[in-house]
């Protein structure tokens, strides 16, 4: 299939919006997306309120705008507005919700094997203060999670089920829906990091059967960066306590009493980067009107094209696992990856360095060492990528 997926006017018009795309190949989207003009313009003007009328004030002035950003998210993931909080970054929101889960001695927590160290590094510090387990799924023979061994792991033990969607690694895109299925059943928690999925595909935390599900602005969604967001569940984690609380979350009602806000909002703090809300909010409302299903298609299709091209040039290997693959190309090269990267920035080639620490337990089990993550978006184009292929033959051939 061709990645025509929008038409070429729909295209050019993309790439109007977007003048990062007249300045350099950005292929760092896993990283943080180029934004549109109008997610920069919302931001800055946001700023600029401020600037002249005072920061209480703004917030107050764009206080419908804010709330958009609530209803935009809630329309992509399909939830109520009030099942999202908005955090710093992805890695709060996460943490914010696994901090919440009222753990005991003896809990098991199951883990993909591409979990992130953001993660991990709390379920080791959890560790240290009661007595939980950590166990990583298998994988199957594709590298997702291995779903007959995650089906045989469930019993009374599992308290959570914690896995990452698309790993900060590579391609692979592991099983959600499926893995909501089976915790639904087992009765146990299921928090999704969604962090680089969110903004390549349609998602529907229905469909997911996760009771949180965290994310962030500036990968795919194309928003500015310190955003991020949590989909808490109205139905199962209404009664959840946050670690951090503070007076916006809750109430202080008395000398010896507090108490605290019913929605997702109670995992939010009070002091908050409203420019970033603003937005962000743009950003959601300019996926949704593209149409998350066919960005989704193209991504995939760029992406498809990118691993086909790579792995045509001597000496690149190309390392996603998975079934479907995501707009995220890892690859190996005779060359140090950070040399590489060097190299192909000077050419106007953005592209960034996955670190074996960061995903620990599935780097080490393949054995891979740092590689360069190529992430493409809907708005790069097969002439760009053909480019980078080449440039990535001429460094490789000549070094
Ligand atoms: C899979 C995954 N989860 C979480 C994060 C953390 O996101 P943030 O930097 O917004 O906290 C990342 C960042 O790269 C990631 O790749």
């Amino acid at each position: 299939m061709s990645s025509q997926v929008f038409t070429e006017q729909e295209l050019t018009q993309i790439r109007a919006d977007t003048p990062g795309c007249s300045k350099v190949v950005h292929l760092n989207n896993a990283g943080a997306s180029l934004m549109p003009s109008i997610v920069a313009d919302k931001t800055v003007s946001y700023l600029k309120h401020e600037l002249n009328y005072g920061g209480y004030e703004t917030a107050a002035k764009y206080e419908g705008e804010i709330e958009s950003t609530y209803q935009y998210l809630a329309r992509y993931l399909n939830c109520q507005a009030d099942e999202i909080a908005l955090t710093e970054n992805a890695t709060a929101a996460w943490q914010q919700a696994f901090m919440s889960i009222p753990f005991e001695d003896g809990d098991l927590i199951l883990t993909s094997a591409s979990e992130y160290a953001s993660n991990y590094i709390p379920f080791l510090q959890l560790q240290k203060r009661s007595r939980i387990h950590i166990k990583p799924i298998p994988v199957d023979q594709f590298g997702q999670i291995d779903l007959d061994r995650l089906a045989g792991m469930m019993d009374h033990r599992v308290k959570l089920v914690a896995v990452t969607h698309v790993p900060t690694n590579g391609g692979l895109v592991n099983q959600a829906a499926e893995v909501g299925q089976l915790t639904r059943e087992n009765g146990c928690w299921f928090l999704l990091d969604a962090c680089q999925s969110v903004g390549q595909m349609l998602l529907n935390v229905d469909d997911l059967g996760c009771d949180f599900l965290s994310g962030t602005s500036r990968k795919f969604i194309r928003g500015p960066r310190g955003v991020g967001f949590l989909y808490a569940a109205n139905s199962s984690t209404s009664k959840l306590e946050p670690t951090i609380l503070d007076l916006h979350g809750a109430q202080w009602k008395s000398i010896s009493a507090y108490s605290i806000r019913k929605d997702a909002r109670k995992y939010e703090n009070w002091e908050f980067n409203l420019a970033g809300v603003v937005g962000l909010g743009a950003a959601v409302k300019y996926m949704l009107d593209l149409g998350p299903e066919r960005i989704w298609q193209r991504i995939k299709n760029l992406s498809d094209h990118l691993r086909n091209k790579l792995a045509l040039v001597p000496g690149v290997d190309v390392q996603d696992l998975g079934v479907v693959k995501s707009g995220i190309v890892s690859f190996t090269t005779p060359l140090a990856a950070e040399k590489l990267k060097e190299r192909l920035h000077l050419d106007g080639f953005n592209v960034s360095v996955i670190h074996p620490s960061h995903t620990l337990l599935d780097m080490e089990q393949r054995g891979l060492p740092h590689m360069i993550r190529a992430s493409v978006h809907y708005y790069n184009t097969e002439h760009e990528i053909d480019s980078f292929a080449e440039q990535v033959r001429q460094i490789v051939d000549t070094n």
